[in-house]
Parts: C-alpha cells; structure tokens; sequence
C-alpha cells in the first residue's frame, strides 16, 4: 500500500515535471495529446492484465500497481536513467486531462517557484527508482523471444522498442541486448502489422547512426526490406523504403549491398507505376535525391550504372509532370543532383524529354502563383525549377562545347 501511494506521487510529480518542459518550451496542450498517444506503456505480457489494461481502462495511473508483491519487485530493481525516461514513462500512463490541469498549475508558477519545483521533482526522481530505458528494452525483447505472444501484446512490444531506440545511446543498445536480431526475425512474419512495425524500427535505429547502420547491414536485412519495399500493402512498402533509405544514407558499403541487391530496379518500378501510392512515389524519388548526392559528395566513387540508365532518369523526368505539387518538388529536387552527375545533357534532353517537363512546369507554377492558390509554395518550387533550368542549360553547352 505504501508503494502505491509513492506511485501516485510520482506519477503526480512526473505530470508537474513533464508541465515544467512544455511550459519551458511553450508547447501548446496539442502536443501534450499528440505525446500521450505515443507515449510508453509499461508492458510485460505476463501482468498486462494487471498493470497496463487496468490503468488504461480507468485512465488512472495510481492503478498501474496494486498490491501484489510480484509487480513490485519488478520496480524495486529499476532506476529511469534519465529524466526523459521517466517523462515517457509518466506519459504513457497518464490520463491527458489530468496532465492537462498539471500544466496549468505550472503555468501559475513564478520562475523562482518553477525553479525550486523542478530541483524537488529531480531529487524525487533520483530517490525513487523506476525502471531504466534498457530494462523497458529488455522486457520488450523478452517478449518478441516469446514465440506464443498474442499479436496484439507482440505489436505493442514493438511500438515501446520503436520509441525506446529513439535517443542514439537506446540504438547503440539494442545489438547489444539481442533487440536487432529478434526485431530482423519480426520481417518474416506472417502478419503484414508485425513487419511494418518491426521496419520501423529498423529505420529509426539506423537514422543518421553509423554503428546501427554496420550492424544491420551484417544481419543481412537489406535484401528482405528491399523486397518489403514492393509490398502491396502500403504502409509496410513505405516503412520498408524509410528503413532501406535509414539503412544506406551517407552509407558506401550500404549503397554497394543495394545495387547488388537490384534496389534500383525496385525504384524504377515504383516511379514508373502510375498506379502505385504517391507517398511510396515520394519516399523512392527522395531516396533517389539521396543517393545522387552522396555520389556528389564523393565524387572520387565511380558512378553506379543506375545513374546512366536512361529509363530510370526518365521515370523520375517524368513526374514532373505528377498533378502533386509536393511529388514535383521532390523530383526537380532529385533531377537537380542527378544533372550534376556525369550522364550526358542530351539523354536529360532527348530521352527523357527535360527541356519539355521543365517548360510545362514553368506554365503551371506560373498559372498556380497568378490564382493565388498556393501561391508561396509555388513560387519556392519555381525558384528551385529556375535553378535546374540554368544547371540543365549549362550542362547543355558544356557538353556542346565539349563532346565526350
Ligand atoms: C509467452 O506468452 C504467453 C502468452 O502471453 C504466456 O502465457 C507465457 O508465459 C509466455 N512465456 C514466457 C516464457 O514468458
Ligand atoms: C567519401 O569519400 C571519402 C574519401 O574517399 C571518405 O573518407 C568518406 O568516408 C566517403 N563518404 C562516405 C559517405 O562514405
Ligand atoms: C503497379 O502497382 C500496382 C499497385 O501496387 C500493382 O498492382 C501492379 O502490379 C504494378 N504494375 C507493375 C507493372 O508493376
Ligand atoms: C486551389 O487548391 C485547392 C486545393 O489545393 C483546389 O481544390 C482548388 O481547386 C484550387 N483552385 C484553383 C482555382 O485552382
């Protein structure tokens, strides 16, 4: 009993602490709700029945523990190691409304008071010990291991890793704690649910991480994403494409592994299929920007064939001419970085038909600007077709004046 009022408590101090970092950053109640949702949940399937299902049906954190000593001894042996840690924590296990009121007292607070309130919740915090990030890690990856795991407890076992590997020292623990190989398992499940969320999480702990990156690129996961990424099912190819694109950005051994792997000829079917989803579209021709500019980078690299092949460059020309504006932008973008590429101005020109794609573009972000209808965005994007008009026109002439 003692225990659960030290949980209510906390909970309570977690909510002011949490109202302290959005009043800090003036975030409005919008976030609040936006952060609840995807906020953490304590899980383990063995007490979900008492812990998790209880406290979000009555909404009341001080339920999330009754008395039963096998649930505290869980939470004996933990420690949050961070304040973030436990702000999620609180978070997920806290009715919105509540945490709501929680913010407005805050809101009332003098800086002085805000100040000596915030060093309280920390020694609190400090004094009370709550299970740490890698802990939280641990129990999901226990669970995935657990081969009899309802679907639904082994989704939210990976929507609570997909949050947890966000901070890059969460990522750089997940090999470590055999999350990566059981989450790699998880793209081979039957249940197209299972496998978007566990791509999800893939790419997230790849995003800009060089040593997750390695590690994911030696599981072999590449190919079966690759593959992924052409699924009927929309959200898994998308998810499937962030985690490939996650994968092999600024990546050489990556972006080597995906030629061999035929990854282009899945972006040239996707950009070439009129009938394939305008978000899986976007996200390929983005990889394709990606890409071109990591060869920019490096220009010493020999130029994989894929950025010669002319039938691909004509899929991307091509949408060009896609009635979505924010589709267009990403491939003038991509167009952009490929004319900087070695292949010659006159495949851009005669192939692909550039000089035509770029003129008929011209008229239509003229006409969207004159109707005043989006008309700021337009004018950004005729600004960034002008700059590949005059890279276009140069190319042009140099190559003229220059033939190879
Ligand atoms: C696996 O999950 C089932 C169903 O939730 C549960 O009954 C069982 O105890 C779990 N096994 C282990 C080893 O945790
Ligand atoms: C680009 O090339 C340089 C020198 O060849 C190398 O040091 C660097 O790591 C390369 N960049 C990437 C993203 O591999
Ligand atoms: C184009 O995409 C649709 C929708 O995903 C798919 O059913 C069709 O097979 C694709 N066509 C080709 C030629 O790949
Ligand atoms: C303006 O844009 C909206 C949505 O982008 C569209 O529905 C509407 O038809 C456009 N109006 C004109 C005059 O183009």
């Amino acid at each position: 009993m003692r225990l659960m009022i030290a949980f209510t408590t906390i909970a309570a101090a977690a909510a002011a602490a949490l109202a302290l970092s959005i009043f800090a950053a003036r975030a409005s109640a919008d976030g609040l709700n936006k952060s609840a949702s995807t906020g953490l949940y304590w899980s383990t399937a063995k007490e979900e029945g008492d812990l998790v299902a209880k406290a979000d049906a009555a909404g009341d954190s001080s339920l999330l523990w009754d008395d039963d000593d096998e649930n505290h001894r869980d939470f004996d042996a933990g420690g949050f190691s961070s304040l973030d840690g436990m702000l999620q924590w609180a978070i997920g296990h806290s009715d919105p409304s509540k945490l709501k009121e929680a913010v407005k007292d805050v809101q009332r607070l003098s800086p002085d008071e805000l100040k000596k309130r915030h060093m309280e919740i920390k020694e609190l915090m400090e004094k009370l010990k709550m299970p740490s990030d890698a802990q939280l890690m641990r129990i999901a990856i226990d669970d995935l291991k657990n081969s009899s795991l309802p679907s639904e407890d082994r989704l939210r076992a990976l929507e609570e890793l997909s949050t947890l590997v966000e901070p890059i020292d969460n990522a750089n623990e997940l090999h470590k704690l055999g999350g990566l190989i059981i989450v790699i398992k998880q793209l081979n499940h039957p249940e197209q649910e299972v496998r978007t969320a566990s791509a999800l999480i893939l790419g997230k702990a790849c995003q800009n991480n060089p040593v997750v990156q390695k590690q994911v690129l030696e599981l072999d996961a590449l190919a079966k994403l690759i593959k992924m990424a052409r699924s009927e099912f929309v959200e898994e190819a998308i998810k499937a494409l962030f985690a490939v694109s996650a994968l092999i950005r600024n990546n050489f051994v990556g972006q080597e592994l995906f030629y061999a792997e035929a990854g282009e000829l899945m972006i040239q079917d996707i950009l070439s299929n009129s009938s394939i989803d305008i978000r899986i579209q976007k996200k390929s021709v983005l990889l394709v920007a990606d890409l071109a500019e990591c060869q920019l980078e490096n220009g010493s690299n020999p130029e994989p064939l894929f950025f010669h092949n002319r039938f691909f460059l004509r899929s991307v020309v091509d949408l060009l001419a896609s009635v979505d504006l924010d589709l267009q932008e990403k491939a003038l973008y991509a167009v952009k970085n490929l004319l900087q590429l070695r292949t010659e101005a006159l495949v851009f020109k005669e192939f692909c038909g550039l000089d035509a794609a770029l003129e008929k573009m011209r008229q239509q972000l003229q006409q969207l600007v004159m109707e005043e209808n989006d008309s700021e965005y337009a004018k950004d994007v005729e600004t960034l077709r002008g700059e590949v008009e005059r890279i276009f026109i140069g190319k042009l002439n140099k190559d003229t004046q220059f033939p190879t």
